[in-house]
């Protein structure tokens, strides 16, 4: 089964004179149900291509098919709508409101969306936070702050959920624990999770590994054997 199928598309950013293709006229189908990596070095046009995924950009040209309708032809409303119901994002950078207690980030979100899928406090229970509930983004760990980031993604129960580059800033022991946390929505909830990365060792837990290098498809790869995350070393 597959949720995405990506017909062609292509990403140029700038002008004229300064051209960057970020993603070159790739077909592939994303298959659903799984935990997705997506691998690459940087540069390689992942965020470009997850961006597009998620409806926050417009491609050049292409199209992205999910449930038989192209999301490029979606309005910009219709976009949001899209987000707002099918998707959780998962970021670098946590992008937390600072004045919220943690349960209050997650809520926020909660409160964004149409009907409420998942109690707040469930969510963050379900990423490990159960004594964090009531601190501050500031006086949390970047570890306990891309949990929260993560519980405010998955409180809405998204089919698909979008990670690009969560354990980048991360040490590595903490970085496992995000990966086990994902690793375990997906068996859960049965969602789509798509994971991007420059490192090679965490594409080992993928059922997929999807490989970009320079706006191209270098390879896409089954894991027969997916590593669980305490089986990963970088
Ligand atoms: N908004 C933008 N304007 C111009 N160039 C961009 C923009 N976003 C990304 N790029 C360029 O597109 C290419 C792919 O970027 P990106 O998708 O962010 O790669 P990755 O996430 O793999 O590091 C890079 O060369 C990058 O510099
Ligand atoms: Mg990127």
């Amino acid at each position: 089964m597959t949720t995405f199928k990506i017909r062609n598309l292509s990403k140029i950013y700038g002008t004229k004179e300064s051209q960057v293709v970020a993603l070159d006229n790739i077909t592939l189908d994303i298959p659903k149900n799984r935990f997705i990596v997506v691998l690459g070095e940087s540069g390689s046009g992942k965020s470009t291509l997850l961006n597009l995924i998620g409806c926050m950009d417009k491609p050049s040209s292409g199209k992205i098919l999910f449930e038989g309708k192209d999301l490029t032809k979606l309005s910009k409303t219709q976009m949001t709508e899209f987000r707002k119901n099918k998707i959780g994002f998962v970021f670098q950078s946590y992008n937390l409101l600072p004045d919220l207690s943690a349960l209050e980030n997650v809520e926020f979100s909660t409160e964004l969306v149409n009907k409420m899928k998942m109690d707040a406090e469930q969510a963050l229970v379900s990423v490990g936070l159960k004594d964090r509930i009531t601190h501050f983004p500031g006086e949390l760990s970047g570890g306990e702050q891309q949990r929260v980031s993560i519980a405010r993604a998955i409180v809405k129960k998204p089919e698909i959920l979008l990670c690009d580059e969560p354990t980048g800033a991360l040490d590595f022991e903490t970085g496992i624990k995000i990966l086990e946390v994902l690793k375990e929505i997906q068996s859960d909830t049965k969602n789509t999770i798509i994971f991007i990365t420059h490192n090679k060792e965490i594409a080992r837990i993928a059922d997929t590994v999807i490989r970009l290098r320079s706006g191209k498809i270098l390879s896409i790869e089954e894991n027969l054997s997916p590593l669980t995350p305490k089986e990963v070393e970088w």
